[in-house]
């Protein structure tokens, strides 16, 4: 948005499903995220770290020990060992992701089996309609560039690296180091990047964002703390994206201070909330 304007066309406020539907599947599984496309989520939110044979998985913590079976860092194991793993008993079924009619053995393998980025990008591929992806990269000075250079060249076997400039990318990165976004801006211009902001510092105060970033991520805490904080990233031509928006209060406080995206672990409860289902 031109600087010194207020947001200038209200879109609908857009909800995005965090790890997938991760409040009735387990988090980061293609159990959680087939659950998301089902519920009507615009977009899937997902973390991405690299094993240590080069492949991206969607795994949110270092390790792997409080979501799956096993035990240590997800940098230090090959894919086939997070193969052998279970990353869904842990969580207690909520019944809402229970497909009957469906293929149980699918079924349970997509609730604990580890998600590798590749196999996410050919759910949403094969998904029937657009949806949109929030991709956050994880330890990025530790492997020093490999994840967004990974990140770029599957997305570019996904046509998904180079959108044209005048559509809107249905792929945006996201990290709360700027360095990161800095790298993915360099190889990839056309790609929207997201500055993710847990606590809102001096530096960001004004509205304005490290360059080369084009959307805000505040936490909902900056949200209802500082709600006037909105307002002025509109005003510096950001758009925000606000996670993890879960409460009630707290997607009403969104929309009404017309923020661009809420970042969900309950999609299909937002959906209802906004008058979308
Ligand atoms: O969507 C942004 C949010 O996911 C950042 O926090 O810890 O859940 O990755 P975290
Ligand atoms: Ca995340």
């Amino acid at each position: 948005y031109p600087a010194g304007n207020d947001r200038p066309e209200r879109r609908p406020l857009d909800v995005v499903a965090h790890r997938g539907a991760s409040d009735d599947a387990p988090e980061h599984t293609l159990a959680a995220y087939r659950k998301a496309i089902e519920d009507g989520a615009d977009a899937l939110e997902c973390d991405v770290r690299l094993t240590a044979d080069g492949h991206l998985v969607c795994v949110h913590d270092r390790r792997v020990n409080r979501t799956s079976n096993g035990r240590g860092a997800v940098s230090t194991l090959e894919l086939a060992d997070l193969a052998a793993l279970d990353f869904g008993s842990w969580k207690a079924p909520t019944g809402e992701h229970e497909a009957p009619d469906r293929d149980p053995e699918r079924d349970n393998r997509e609730h604990t089996s580890v998600l590798t980025l590749e196999r996410l990008l050919e759910l949403v591929a094969d998904s029937g309609r657009r949806v949109e992806l929030a991709i956050e990269t994880k330890h990025p000075t530790r492997w020093a560039g490999q994840v967004e250079e990974r990140l770029l060249a599957l997305l570019g076997r996904f046509g998904l690296a180079d959108p044209p400039r005048d559509d809107p990318s249905p792929v945006r990165v996201m990290s709360f180091s700027a360095r990161s976004l800095h790298r993915v801006r360099a190889a990839a211009p056309a790609l929207p990047t997201v500055y993710l902001m847990q606590f809102l510092s001096l530096r960001y105060r004004d509205g304005r964002l490290p360059a080369g970033v084009d959307i805000a991520g505040p936490s909902i805490r900056i949200v209802r703390n500082h709600p006037e904080y909105v307002a002025r990233l509109h005003r510096a031509g950001n758009r925000v994206h606000v996670w993890t928006v879960n409460e009630p209060e707290d997607v009403e406080l969104c929309a009404r201070l017309g923020v661009d995206a809420v970042i969900t672990n309950r999609p299909k409860a937002v959906l209802t909330q906004l008058g979308r289902r």
